[in-house]
């Protein structure tokens, strides 16, 4: 099963650019740019990564961040996450990053932009990898900064796809960023939403009413609402789920009981995807295995998966109808 797994054309629609940041690459990027990092070697950092819930493990992400400061740093972090794309066959990707967290240190929004994008260039030419950009907004942090954020990005409006909500989803609920969102649409971007991770199934559906959401990031807490179900059933709004990620942050306490087989098999448009492969033990073939192993999926139900990512992506249709 592995094998058909790492051979299937893959399409990847929940990843975070900073979460691929591996341990050794955080240490050549410290010793760098002479970042100090309170870790004494590649295995520290690994064992540091024991999470209880989502904010234990941000705390520990947006540190592991400040090692990144120049161009070039975010072209390496994003290459080396494109060759893992190619060793796992994602033929396409969708990536999130994180502009605030960086902006907030003084990094200026066109060296983190441009980095990653003259990577995934590269990876077009070099790796036959398509890809589009989404850019999240904090959602501890206020409006105003998010209105800040989408007026820097205005100059890069053709190389972002959509704009995105992440961090602590408790206390920072989708109507905060309502105005932000409605904006965003005004100005041509597509909208995604983590909600229904750790928060109730009430925040799926304020980002669909309120943000006017393509896709659902995680959802997997939409089984508390048997009419949101049917909803997300019918309509075949994408739910993008991370396997590994929720049994890490003990959003399921091991994979035999997660949730994403039963909404499969209900008929929602649900996809496995990696999260922060660097972080939670995984890139997108170890996800699809996790979930293989412990469901006993059939190459069937595997594949279908796939199908679901290239109908949930933000591929242009033409492209798409050659790729399934
Ligand atoms: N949830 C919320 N914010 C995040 C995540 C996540 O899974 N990963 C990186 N930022
Ligand atoms: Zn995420």
């Amino acid at each position: 099963m592995k094998n058909f797994i790492k051979g299937l054309p893959k399409v990847e629609l929940h990843l975070h650019i900073e979460g691929t940041l591996e341990p050794e690459l955080m240490f050549e990027l410290a010793q760098r740019n002479k970042v100090a990092i309170p870790y004494s070697s590649p295995q520290a950092v690994r064992d540091a990564y024991q999470f209880h819930n989502l904010q234990s493990f941000l705390d520990i992400y947006y540190q592991g961040a400040n090692v990144l400061i120049t161009e070039q740093d975010f072209f390496d972090l994003t290459w080396a996450y494109l060759l893992r794309c190619k060793a796992d066959n994602v033929i396409h990707t969708e990536i999130f990053f994180d502009p605030q967290t960086h902006t907030e240190r003084g990094i200026a929004f066109k060296t983190v932009i441009d980095g990653i994008t003259r990577a995934l260039e590269q990876a077009r030419t070099q790796l036959d990898i398509s890809s589009q950009v989404i850019m999240c907004f904090l959602r501890h942090l206020d409006e105003d900064a998010a209105f800040e954020t989408l007026a820097q990005a205005m100059p890069y409006r053709d190389r972002i796809v959509a704009v995105g909500l992440d961090s602590s989803e408790l206390g920072h609920p989708p109507e905060k960023f309502a105005r932000v969102f409605q904006a965003a649409k005004k100005a041509g971007f597509l909208t995604v939403a983590h909600a229904g991770e750790e928060g109730p199934a009430q925040n799926i559906l304020d980002a669909i009413d309120l943000l006017g959401v393509s896709r659902i990031d995680h959802g997997v807490r939409c089984v508390e609402n048997a009419e949101l179900v049917k909803q997300l059933a019918e309509s075949r709004m994408p739910l993008t789920v991370c396997p590994l990620s929720n049994t890490k942050l003990k959003v399921f306490e091991h994979m035999g009981q997660h949730n994403i087989v039963d909404l499969l098999e209900t008929g929602l448009c649900v996809t496995i995807n990696s999260d922060d492969p660097a972080y939670f033990g995984g890139y997108m073939t170890d996800n699809f295995v996790a979930v293989a192993d412990a469901h006993q999926l059939t190459q069937q139900q595997i594949a279908q998966f796939s199908l679901n990512a290239i109908e949930a992506s933000f591929i242009e249709q033409a492209q798409k109808v050659t790729m399934s």
